[in-house]
């Protein structure tokens, strides 16, 4: 069992120096809890991939506290610089030309490397007290739902890791958006989230494009290889609704995006108002709570596809995604 740490400075000393030696330590953010180590560390890297059990050709995401964190790692151009004067710290992870100081199986190889500057106090005041940035994925087993809450860290990866940071609940609930300034002329938007692609485009001044793979799109051509189908996904079969509720037995969970449908003990719902930022707050720890409830289905109500709902939508597919 890991041992779960409230931020305070004496642990927070503590687990800055575990990172330094080059342990692992879950740490929250305001997406979803990521599994960190000292990106700069092949041996700590090597630690991630193994506690996950993640594929090595699927790259990690480089956490950092401050400009200069980004400079030692990637080739910034003007246009990556105006983008994250915008949107850092927070929810966005931008893909940029590499630096040789970062390890090859932090990129699985590529020359590029995802960076992101996230805003949640205790990774800031955690980040503050190391002198290498964080290589971070996802603090959840390969495939499985991303964890909101210290406590999902400690029911799935508990028994592979040591250390927990609990920043409490996230705010965000859903992961980064994730786009690609590798080519400046050319952003490529390789993951939804919180962030939508209209503010990038007002941001940027110019089209972004979609590289999202649907999860019922055939094509093998990943750009982003952890862009995977099957994602995000409970042990219990997801199946998806609109409109009308299905007919569902009470061996059945029905989730619902508000609250107003609630007529039995097995109608759940992920907001009081329908509110979709609500929603991706509650998204995974519903599904994670269900999936230990021991329901046979879960029947998911998917939001239409304004704004955060595309998100929303896109990570609702995955975890019902059967291969
Ligand atoms: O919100 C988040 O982004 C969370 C928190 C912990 O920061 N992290 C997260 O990491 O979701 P992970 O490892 O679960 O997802 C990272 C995604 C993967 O799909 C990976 O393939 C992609 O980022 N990625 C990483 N480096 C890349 C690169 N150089 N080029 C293209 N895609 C990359
Ligand atoms: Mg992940």
């Amino acid at each position: 069992m890991a041992q779960i740490l409230q931020p305070t400075p004496k642990n927070l000393d503590l687990l800055a120096g575990h990172l330094s030696r080059g342990d692992l330590v879950a740490i929250p953010t305001e997406t979803v809890y990521g599994l960190a180590g000292n990106a700069l560390d092949p041996e700590a890297v090597a630690k991630i991939y193994a506690a996950k059990g993640r594929p090595s050709r699927n790259p990690l995401i480089v956490h950092i506290r401050n400009q200069d964190q980004l400079d030692e790692i990637a080739d910034a151009s003007e246009t990556a610089r105006h983008l994250i004067s915008w949107l850092w710290p927070g929810p966005l992870t931008v893909i940029l030309p590499k630096k040789l100081v970062v390890p090859d199986s932090v990129t699985a190889g590529l020359n590029t490397v995802a960076v992101r500057m996230p805003s949640h106090r205790v990774f800031k005041d955690l980040a503050s007290r190391c002198t290498f940035p964080l290589a971070a994925p996802s603090a959840n087993p390969f495939g499985y739902v991303s964890p909101t809450r210290a406590e999902h860290v400690q029911a799935h990866l508990g028994e592979s890791i040591d250390w927990i940071l609990d920043g409490g609940p996230c705010e965000a609930g859903i992961e980064s958006t994730i786009v690609s300034l590798a080519d400046p002329n050319q952003p490529i938007l390789l993951r939804h989230g919180s962030i939508s692609i209209a503010q990038l485009e007002s941001i940027l001044g110019r089209s972004v494009q979609e590289a999202i793979r649907e999860p019922e799109d055939r094509d093998e051509g990943l750009r982003s290889p952890g862009l995977m189908k099957r994602h995000y996904s409970p042990h219990t079969p997801v199946r998806l609704f609109e409109g009308a509720p299905p007919q569902a037995s009470q061996e059945e969970a029905v989730v619902f995006l508000d609250g107003k449908h609630r007529a039995g003990e097995n109608h759940f719902g992920l907001s009081s108002s329908g509110d979709l930022e609500e929603v991706a707050r509650n998204l995974y720890d519903c599904l994670q709570n269900l999936d230990h409830e021991g329901f046979q289905k879960i029947y998911l109500e998917q939001p239409d596809t304004s704004g955060i709902g595309l998100a929303i939508r896109d990570r609702m597919k995955r975890a019902a995604s059967q291969d």
